[in-house]
Formats: C-alpha cells, sequence, structure tokens
C-alpha cells in the first residue's frame, strides 16, 4: 500500500522454486506509479506469473492495470462473451458453455498450452481475475518453460534449438459448435521456433503448446512418427511437477503472466460432473510481440492476421526499436482465443 510518500511498497513473495509469486501491498484499482509498475515487471520477469488477492476491482480497472503493462488486444466478436462496453475482456463464464458445447463445464477444456500460439504473435501476457469460483476445484495451474528449457541436458538443447513447429488453432477443440465452425472458415496457423528467445530477458524458453502442436506433422522437416515423438518428450519436459505452481481462486483474485515463458492447464476437474457452482473469471491478453528464434529467425505465419492491440500500452513495452515487436496495421484483429 502507498505510504505517507504516495509510494508503494510491494511485498513479493515467492511461492515456488522456479514459478509465481504472491505480491502483496497493492491495490490494483489504484494508479500505479511508474515504479511500481517497473518492480510488477522485473518481479513477473523473474517469477513468470504473478498472483494478487483481494482485488477488488471491475472491469475499467482490470483494462487499465493490463494497459500499463502493453496493449490489450480485442477479446471476442461475440457479445456474451464480452462484457458491454469493454471488447478487451474476455469472459470464461461456466453458465455459458453448457448452451455453448452441451456439456457441463467449469472451465474451457484447452489442456496445457500458452495462449493463442496459433497466432504469428501470441500475446505477450494475460490478465485474469476471477469474479466467482467454485467452492472447492477449478484451479489453474502454470508452468514455466524457461526453466524447462534449462533443465533440459545440453544434447537436448542443442537439439530443440534447431527446431521449428507449427502451430494451429481447433484441432484438439473436440466440442464442435461455433469453434469448429469458426476454425474451418479462418484456419489460424504459424510456424514458431520451438525454442524462443524472451525479448525483454534474452532467456531461452521451450516454446511448445501441447494443445497448438499436438496433432501429427508440427515439426517442420520431420515424419508424423518423429515429430510426435519429439512433441512428446518435449511436452513432458515443459509439464514437469517442479515447474509449476497451482493456484487456488477466491473472488477478487488476479493472475498475472508472461506468455512469452509460460504455459498453464485448467485441471477440469469439476468437467462433466454434478457441480451447482459457478466459475466466472475475466481475462484481458496483451498484444505480443513475433517470436524469434536462437538463430535470430522470427516465426512465421502461414495463415491469419496478427493480432492486434485496441490502444496504446499507456507505458512502453520491450526495448525500442526491438526487431522481434509486430507493428500490425490497425484493425487487423481475431476472435480466437
Ligand atoms: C485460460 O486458459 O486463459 C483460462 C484459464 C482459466 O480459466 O483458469
Amino acid at each position: 500500500m502507498a505510504d505517507a510518500m504516495g509510494l508503494t511498497h510491494l511485498e513479493v513473495r515467492p511461492m515456488t522454486a522456479h514459478t509465481g509469486a504472491d505480491i502483496g501491498g497493492i491495490d490494483l484499482g489504484a494508479d500505479l506509479d511508474d515504479t511500481t509498475v517497473a518492480q510488477l515487471r522485473a518481479a513477473l520477469l523473474r517469477w513468470k506469473v504473478l498472483f494478487f488477492r483481494q482485488q477488488s476491482i471491475g472491469h475499467r480497472e482490470h483494462v487499465a492495470f493490463a494497459r500499463r503493462f502493453g496493449a490489450p488486444t480485442r477479446a471476442h466478436p461475440h457479445e456474451d462473451e464480452t462484457p458491454p462496453g469493454f471488447p478487451e475482456v474476455l469472459a470464461l463464464d461456466s453458465r455459458r458453455y453448457e448452451a455453448t458445447f452441451g456439456r457441463k463445464w467449469a472451465a474451457f477444456d484447452n489442456g496445457w498450452h500458452s495462449d493463442v500460439t496459433a497466432l504469428v504473435n501470441p500475446p505477450a501476457g494475460a490478465v485474469l481475475r476471477a469474479q466467482q469460483v467454485p467452492r472447492y476445484g477449478g484451479d489453474t495451474v502454470w508452468t514455466n518453460l524457461v526453466a524447462a528449457y534449462r533443465g533440459m541436458p545440453g544434447p537436448l538443447r542443442d537439439l530443440a534449438d534447431q527446431l521449428r513447429a507449427r502451430h494451429s488453432f481447433g484441432h484438439t477443440h473436440e466440442t464442435g459448435g461455433s469453434y469448429a465452425g469458426r476454425d474451418a472458415r479462418s484456419p489460424l496457423v504459424a510456424i514458431h521456433p520451438v525454442v524462443r528467445v524472451h525479448p525483454e530477458t534474452g532467456e531461452r524458453a521451450l516454446f511448445v503448446s501441447p494443445s497448438f502442436t499436438l496433432a501429427d506433422q508440427q515439426v517442420i522437416g520431420l515424419s508424423p512418427r518423429q515429430s510426435q515423438d519429439v512433441l512428446a518428450m518435449f511436452h513432458r519436459e515443459i509439464t514437469r511437477f517442479e515447474y509449476t505452481v497451482r493456484f487456488r481462486w477466491e473472488p477478487g483474485s488476479v493472475a498475472f503472466w508472461d506468455n512469452r515463458a509460460t504455459a498453464h492447464l485448467v485441471p477440469g476437474d469439476l468437467n462433466d460432473l454434478d457441480f451447482d457452482f459457478d466459475r466466472v473469471l475475466y481475462r484481458v491478453t496483451l498484444e505480443g510481440d513475433i517470436p524469434v528464434g536462437v538463430d535470430g529467425r522470427p516465426s512465421e505465419l502461414v495463415s491469419g492476421p496478427r493480432y492486434a492491440g485496441t490502444g496504446p500500452a499507456t507505458t512502453p513495452t520491450g526495448p525500442a526499436g526491438d526487431p522481434g515487436r509486430a507493428h500490425p496495421p490497425a484493425g487487423w484483429e481475431r476472435e480466437h482465443r
């Protein structure tokens, strides 16, 4: 909280050896000074996901907070998924899933993924806020892709450094409905380096996103069988327990993650059970840069445009002139999550 001089004293409490820090001493609804924003950014880069408790903020403050760290992207064109007046806010609402997918789900069943890696410029980060949470279950788990890369033996790191993989949207969504139709009409495909160099820290991250790189023939230059085997190995590496942190939501909890260095999963423990409570969370994602591999080669767009933010950040993001940053023309917005 702010002292008599108006300065915020952040408490940064790491939650595991590699991933996640619980942040105290801050009201996300307040106007944050530049020093506090810089401290939060440093904590994010170090711990990859930050957690805040008991924040009484609404959509306006949520978007304003996210905007201090980048340009929020447009969330979704369907009105029932964005609260009126807040096109940057995606509602993740269990009450909608039954109508949409015909399944009683507490959370969208995405498996392990970094957000929207089928885009050539996946989001740089995301801020997720809980409004209503189940009495039990419905947690979210994050893993640290930098720790996963560092934890591999040298020969595996060397192999990963050389590979590129195709990420596509939709092939794991067996739910049909509007998602399948939308995917068929506007496929979203990008080729990313399997190891991306983080534009701010220079760290190498094992950038595989199992929900987007599962199908055959994803690793460029390998046979389908080889590709499956190699990806299965990397997927095992990124999901090792020692790199993960599991977060129990309460109303007013907020999680802020670096999507360039983490993947996440909603375990789906409640899905298809006869639970009688709702899970309502809201997410704002930040426009991302185009990933760059260890050889300096950027990702390639195969199908679909870049994802543009809805307006400038209120603080600069990344180093000036960063060649990896996307500068998409206004209006190139996408509906995929
Ligand atoms: C997401 O995948 O961004 C949502 C995670 C969640 O519902 O906890």
